[in-house]
Parts: C-alpha cells; structure tokens; sequence
C-alpha cells in the first residue's frame, strides 16, 4: 500500500507533466506565510505570556497555540504527543500524504517503510502505557534516512544505484540501532547524489538511478546540493519532521544551507564508505531550537 510504485520513473514522469509548477509555487508561498504566521503567533505568544504573568502567573504552557505539523520540531511534537493533540500514527499518515502528494515533482524519497504504520501505533500504544521508552526524545518520530544508511528491515539499502538494490546488509547502522533503541521510527529511504557523489566527478547533485533528480522546494532551477538532497529537500518540504544524512565533505551542510534547513554532524558506522577519515552521519531539521541528544 506503501509502495510508491516505480520510483525514480515516477518523478522522471511526472517531472515531464504540465501543472506541475504550481505546486512548487504553493510550498514557497507556505513557507512565506509560515514565517510570517509564526512571527504573529510568536509576537501574541508573548503578549499572552505577559498578560498571563500579569494578571493571573499563568504559564506559557497554558496558553500554548494550535499544533501544526508543518514546520514543528521535535520538541514541539513531543509537547503535542503529550498534550494529546497528537499520535505518531497521525503524524505518519501525514507525512506519507505529503510524500504522495510531492514526492513525484520534488524527488526526495526513494521507499517508505513498509511497516511504518504499524510501527507508530506500537509507539503510540508504549505512550498510553507510559512504556519507560517513551520517555526518549525520539520516541515516535519518524525519520527519513539517507538511502546510504544500513536498516536490517524491508527497505533497500542503495546509496541510490540499481547496483545495490536487492542487496543485504548484516546489521542496521550503527546510528539506526541507537535510533530504534530510542523508540524512533525508520520513516524510509531519502534520495541522495549517487553512492554520496561518487559515482562521476560530473554528476549532477542530488540525481540517482533510482530517485532521478531531487529537486529545490524553493528554487527549482537551482542546484539543490548534494550528497545528502532527499534528506534536506524533505525535510525542507515537510515530508519529514527530521532526516539522517551523510557527511564526507559538505554533503549536510551544502544540501542544508541550499534548501533553508538545518544541518548537524554527529559520527558514523554502518554507512557505505567515502572515506574512512572523514565520513560521518548527522540530521537534518526545520528549525535550530528543538532539544537533541548529540550520543
Ligand atoms: C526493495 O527492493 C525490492 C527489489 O529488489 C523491491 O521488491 C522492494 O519493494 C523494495 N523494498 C521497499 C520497501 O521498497
């Protein structure tokens, strides 16, 4: 049900469909509004805030606004799963719509988790039993991970080539199995420059056999940068909260600072290798004020 079908034709396809401008119109305008909206709602926050303090020593929290999906941290997530304003099942069933509804034109997803839904609920049903894993940070978020990023499950792990499609890996990556351990979810596959930009020196960025070419949210003439594209463009697009990518040499940072969103490098082990020296796993998100564990 999850399938998205042919991959990386589909958004060769649909890439070559009229209409399929507006679309990116639209997710600029949001972003526009988005800011704008969250300058409002940042500015009667306080005014709430103070008036609260004032009047009667009310907290921030109790005058907290509307949770939105689109654009929320983790904290922010967390705060919604708590205050039941939220499932992770929801929030699921969120980002696959986004994934079908953009993926086709964007290209920054090349699997969704087959067993993804079944995994929010088990999430959901740990939170209700207040489960001692649920009180993890990570507990029911999903995130996306770089194509290049071992998970021992039913995704592919390919750093984008029809090479290694079919192959089989011996263990999550090292940074998956700490990920599972903190309750989070696999999300799926994002699209990346082929095997992390080491397939040509003439590549281009953000282009792989299975994902075809991932594609700007903002600018879509621009080079989106590479290697970790799917992981910034879908985050960048809302088709994840937050992603894992790669980092050998600017493969976080450039793809982060081209698609507006923020990238972090952490350490590695159980990614196909660039250079042992080097490489290194980090993630990707919206906004630079949520809580993280950096282990
Ligand atoms: C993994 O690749 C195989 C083809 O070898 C495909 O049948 C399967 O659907 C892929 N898995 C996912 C989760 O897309």
């Amino acid at each position: 049900m999850l399938d998205l079908g042919t991959r990386g034709e589909i958004c060769h396809l649909v890439w070559k469909v009229e209409g399929s401008e507006p679309k990116l119109a639209e997710i600029e305008y949001g972003f526009e509004q988005g800011l704008f909206t969250s300058f409002i709602m940042a500015i009667s926050k306080m005014l709430l805030m103070f008036l609260g303090v004032a009047l009667f020593g009310f907290s921030i929290s109790i005058v907290s606004s509307e949770f939105s999906i689109r654009e929320a941290s983790v904290q922010e997530i967390q705060i919604a799963f708590e205050q039941s304003k939220l499932t992770s099942r929801k929030l699921v069933e969120f980002f696959i719509r986004e994934i079908q509804r953009l993926n086709p034109v964007l290209c920054a997803v090349i699997e969704v988790n087959p067993d993804v839904l079944y995994l929010a609920e088990k999430a959901d049903q740990e939170r209700k039993a207040k489960a001692p894993v649920s009180k993890s940070w990570l507990h029911g978020i999903p995130i996306l991970l770089k194509d290049n990023i071992a998970t021992k499950d039913k995704l592919n792990t390919t750093a984008g080539s029809y090479a290694l499609l079919g192959s089989v890996v011996p263990r999550d990556a090292g940074v998956v199995a700490k990920l599972r351990k903190a309750g989070a979810i696999i999300l799926g596959k994002a699209s990346l420059s082929e095997w992390a930009h080491f397939r040509s020196s003439n590549a281009p960025s953000g282009w792989c056999a299975r994902g075809g070419q991932a594609v700007c949210p903002y600018v879509k003439s621009t080079d989106p940068c590479g290697s970790s594209t799917g992981s910034a463009v879908s985050v960048a697009a809302n088709m994840a909260a937050v992603s894992l990518g790669t980092e050998t040499d600017g493969s976080i940072i450039c793809p982060s600072s081209s698609n507006s969103v923020v990238g972090f490098i952490t350490s590695r082990g159980g990614v196909v290798p660039i250079s042992p020296r080097q490489d290194t796993v980090g993630y990707v998100k919206f906004t630079l004020h949520s809580r993280f564990s950096h282990n």
